[in-house]
């Protein structure tokens, strides 16, 4: 006999304690934001603050650079590239998590989000705009697999 009743009863117990790990993961973590809400209340403000921060623009006057010029301007860049980095954590948590792939984006804005607060304590413009470049690859791919076209006319 392959299985002897202690093994089924090991089993059982082990089992019973994954389920267990479960049920305490799910009951610690309490979501308030839908995955909606998060995406538009705090990824997008904090990635804006970065994309706006970084590379150059042409106006009127010419061109302009778009770095803060201040110590205070270049902690606030820092201060949102550490919640757009941590909202990565956020969106893995259960009840916000959509599956395997969905955590890699979300680990994929964790690894970006540290290179821009990298980049925004060492005031370096340069490596700013590139990790602001790959913090856009990874909310389109995302966004690529995950997000459901939505018709909205009637509304
Ligand atoms: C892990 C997956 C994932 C990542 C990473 C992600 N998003 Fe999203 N995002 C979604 C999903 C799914 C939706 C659709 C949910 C909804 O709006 O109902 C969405 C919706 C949005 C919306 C609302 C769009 C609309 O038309 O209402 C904005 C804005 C947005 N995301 C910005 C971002 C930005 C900026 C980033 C990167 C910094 C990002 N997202 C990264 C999954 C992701």
């Amino acid at each position: 006999m392959p299985f002897s009743r202690y093994t089924l009863v090991l089993l059982g117990l082990l089992l019973g304690a994954c389920s267990r790990e479960d049920e305490t993961a799910s009951s610690t973590y309490q979501p308030v934001v839908d995955v909606h809400q998060s995406m538009v209340w705090i990824i997008d403000p904090a990635a804006d603050m970065i994309w706006d921060s970084a590379g150059t623009i042409i106006t009127a006057e010419g061109q302009q650079e778009l770095e803060p010029t201040t110590d205070e301007g270049w902690q606030k860049i820092v201060n949102s590239a550490a919640v757009l980095t941590e909202a990565g954590n956020l969106l893995m948590i259960p009840g916000r998590s959509a599956g395997q792939d969905w955590n890699e984006y979300a680990q994929g804005l964790i690894a970006a989000g540290s290179e821009a607060i990298e980049a925004a304590r060492n005031q370096n413009a340069d490596a700013l705009f590139d990790a602001g470049g790959r913090i856009y690859s990874v909310c389109k791919a995302c966004h690529d697999q995950y997000m459901v076209e939505v018709d909205d006319t009637d509304e």
